[in-house]
């Protein structure tokens, strides 16, 4: 982590509010800099002091278990003070903006924000408000960029590359985060993606961005390395969009039968998984899955994604 050539690379960014900021080289050395800290957790005593200097406050406006969580240990493994904040229990159900909330929590000086909210756009209004570094952890249907790097970072553990690999990411398109912000990410690293979904859940010219479409699943798991299951978003559709969660499952649900009819794809799903709808249960615990390992790996990849926002090293 302090060689010459990486002191030399200067990090140019001050927040990560979305992945369409980040050049490819940007997001290698955050993936690159997550390798460090996964060979720091895997320590018996795995703590560092980097942040032991900087307030983080955690603003969630949304529900949340695996990145809520994965924020606040990679914060506490760096030694960070930290300060959870959960909209249903503050003063935003008194009618507080979001603008007075964050002006206020920002005069008890703190460093960095951490904030999920349903609102598109809400993490980049946050960082106009005030001088902390934000960290999207996700605003509506929009960006999730920890979740893509997490993604990158676990497939790239599994199959050694990312440049030329086929990935084919199944479900409620229109409706991810999660699926926005991978797009992009994999474009910029020369990863070949493929949409596949019901009609109604395919944006349309999603093309322009650069995937391929299909409504077929079985010729995506035929042709890819990964297959990404997205979770069906129900709360933020206006519902209809499908007939039923058992007729999703049976177009676009990834089954145990087609882990034997194709040998060779590697599963992954984000999580929450609704189990029987995107996936039948015994793939999401098949060999074949690293889900659970998206998981670890998540906490490496926000402790790089706080290191880098936070200036660096500094003991
Ligand atoms: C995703 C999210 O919240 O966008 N989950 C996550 O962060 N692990 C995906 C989802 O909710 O389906």
């Amino acid at each position: 982590m302090t060689n010459t050539e990486e002191e030399a690379y200067e990090f140019p960014h001050r927040h990560l509010l979305g992945l369409r900021d980040y050049s490819a080289d940007d997001i290698l050395h955050v993936l690159d800099q997550a390798e460090n800290f996964l060979e720091i957790l895997n320590r018996p005593i795995p703590k560092i002091p980097t942040l032991r200097d900087k307030t983080i406050v955690n603003l969630f406006y949304e529900n949340s278990t695996r990145t809520r969580l994965s924020f606040e240990m990679a914060q506490k493994r760096m030694g960070a003070d930290v300060v959870n904040f959960s909209s249903s229990a503050s003063s935003v159900s008194k009618g507080e903006s979001l603008k007075d909330t964050i002006r206020n929590i920002e005069s008890m000086k703190i460093d960095m924000v951490v904030v999920r909210h349903p609102s598109p756009g809400a993490a980049h209004f946050i960082s106009r408000c005030v001088d902390a570094a934000i960290l999207n952890a996700g605003d509506g249907a929009h960006e999730h960029p920890t979740q893509a790097l997490l993604d990158l970072f676990s497939i790239r553990q599994k199959t050694g590359r990312l440049k030329g690999l086929k990935i084919v990411i199944i479900g409620d398109i229109t409706h991810s985060r999660v699926v926005r912000s991978n797009i992009i990410g994999m474009t910029r690293l020369g990863v070949e993606v493929t949409l596949c979904g019901p009609r109604t859940m395919m944006p349309l010219f999603v093309e322009e961005l650069g995937v391929t479409i299909s409504y077929d699943l079985e010729a995506c798991l035929e042709w890819c390395d990964v297959a990404m299951a997205l979770r069906i978003q129900l709360e933020r559709q206006e519902g209809g969009l499908f007939p039923s969660q058992r007729e999703y499952h049976e177009r676009f649900g990834i089954k145990k039968r087609h882990l034997k009819e194709f040998p060779d794809f590697t599963i992954m799903h984000p999580g929450p998984i609704n189990r029987g709808v995107e996936l039948e249960s015994e793939v999401a615990d098949h060999p074949r899955s690293i889900i659970l390992n998206q998981v670890t790996n998540g906490l490496a990849v926000r402790m790089a994604a706080l290191y880098l926002l936070s200036g660096g090293m500094r003991s």
